[in-house]
């Protein structure tokens, strides 16, 4: 008999994680490598923001705190809500957790029961599927395609609508491929939303602010109200503020899920972090300009990403209105040989030869669902990413 959980034999460490890890490795080696792997913000957490947290350590704010988060934080969340999405929750429709990834965790672990289906458009985050399975669902997967930028359509999404259909998670602007869907795409999918109650809505919103192109974001339940009773908005502060090592996520949904939410995360992790809460007060609360200025930079990166990669041959890239990744296609490199005479078959090959030959990491597809492509995060300087591409165009020139 293993002594290792059954649960455990479908799931993976996260593939982002170990790309990035390995990387490190061969860094340590001695090796120049470049990570295009991360997924975080390349920016220092805001002057403010540090100070508010330094203020509450001096101030002894560093006890437990409400499981489901302090008042303050709770208020700010609330504000933000109203302010930026016209939703009003009330503070027991809301709960703080240890990153955004826990508000999930703690969503899924409170509503499946085993065979409970969950819908994951694809690409999709590499987390979903394997905590769908270590809560003891079943993800089933939505396709979508690079011609219709990575988004699902509406026919496609009630295809896979079973009775035992628990969640559909949407995520936009989406992490892998930056996609954003608009307010009428979001229409069309709740119109088929709505006709299957049974049907939980997930909207992971955490990219809500790298959006570029002037587009403006769009929640599901801002767009149908009707979904609020069955939506839980995830959200948090570790993209849009830099923060991603404070770890604060938050969720907004009905009152009897938080509730629920409350109690795993009461018998797992209790409170997240009471320095972290008061800092992320600040950040709701506090002077929001540097987030435009923030898209913007990210704007001007994926321009020069994208122009740079597709003057390669081989290599097809869409132009995303969001996050902070890109999701080329490297399909017209397969067949190809290496300087070494090994073949390139598919993604998880070229990013082993892009590790090998250009010392660069990026993230195979096949991780986020969706072979024959490849994940880019820009979150880098300008001569950073200069540089990378650089060395990505001359190591696909070697192929032959
Ligand atoms: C789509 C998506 N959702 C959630 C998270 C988790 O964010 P947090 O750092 O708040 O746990 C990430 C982080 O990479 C993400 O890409």
């Amino acid at each position: 008999m293993s002594f290792l959980a059954s649960s455990l034999s479908n799931i993976k460490a996260s593939p982002t994680i170990a790309v990035a890890m390995k990387a490190a490795e061969l860094k340590a080696a001695g090796k120049d490598i470049i990570s295009l792997g991360m997924g975080e913000p390349d920016f220092d957490t805001p002057e403010n923001i540090k100070q508010a947290a330094i203020a509450a350590i001096n101030k002894g704010d560093t006890k437990y705190t409400a499981v489901d988060g302090t008042a303050a934080l709770k208020k700010a969340i609330i504000a933000k809500f109203s302010r930026e999405n016209s939703l009003e929750y009330k503070a027991s429709e809301i709960i703080v957790s240890t990153g955004a990834k826990q508000v999930i965790f703690n969503a899924l672990l409170a509503t499946i029961n085993p065979e409970d289906e969950v819908i994951i458009p694809a690409p999709y985050w590499v987390s979903y599927p394997d905590m769908v399975l270590l809560a003891g669902g079943k993800p089933v997967i939505v396709d979508s395609s690079a011609a219709n930028n990575f988004k699902i359509v509406p026919d496609a999404l009630e295809a896979k609508i079973t009775p035992k259909t628990k969640w559909i998670i949407l995520n936009s602007p989406s992490n892998p491929t930056g996609a954003c869907y608009s307010a009428a795409e979001l229409k069309a999918l709740a119109d088929v939303l709505v006709r299957h109650p049974q049907v939980h809505v997930m909207a992971d919103d955490i990219y809500e602010h790298l959006i570029f192109d002037n587009l403006k974001f769009a929640t599901i339940t801002e767009v149908e109200p009707k979904l609020k009773e069955r939506t839980l908005i995830v959200n948090g502060v570790s993209k849009a503020y830099a923060m991603t090592g404070w770890r604060i996520g938050y969720g907004a949904g009905p009152e009897k899920l938080i509730k629920a939410m409350s109690v795993i995360q009461s018998q797992s992790t209790s409170s997240p972090s009471s320095i972290s809460q008061a800092a992320s007060v600040e950040a709701l609360n506090g002077v929001q300009d540097y987030i435009k200025t923030n898209a913007k930079l990210f704007q001007s990166r994926r321009d020069m990403v994208v122009s740079m990669l597709n003057k390669i041959e081989g290599i097809d890239c869409n132009t995303p209105n969001g996050a902070f990744y890109v999701f080329p296609s490297c399909k017209g490199l397969f067949g190809k040989k290496t300087p070494a005479g090994k073949a390139i078959e598919n993604d998880n090959d070229f990013a082993s030869y892009l590790l090998e030959e250009a010392l660069v990491a990026v993230v195979p597809g096949v991780a986020f669902g969706a072979p024959d492509f490849f994940r880019i995060s820009y979150a880098a300087s300008e001569e950073f990413l200069n540089n990378s591409m650089q060395r990505i165009a001359d190591a696909c020139a070697k192929l032959k």
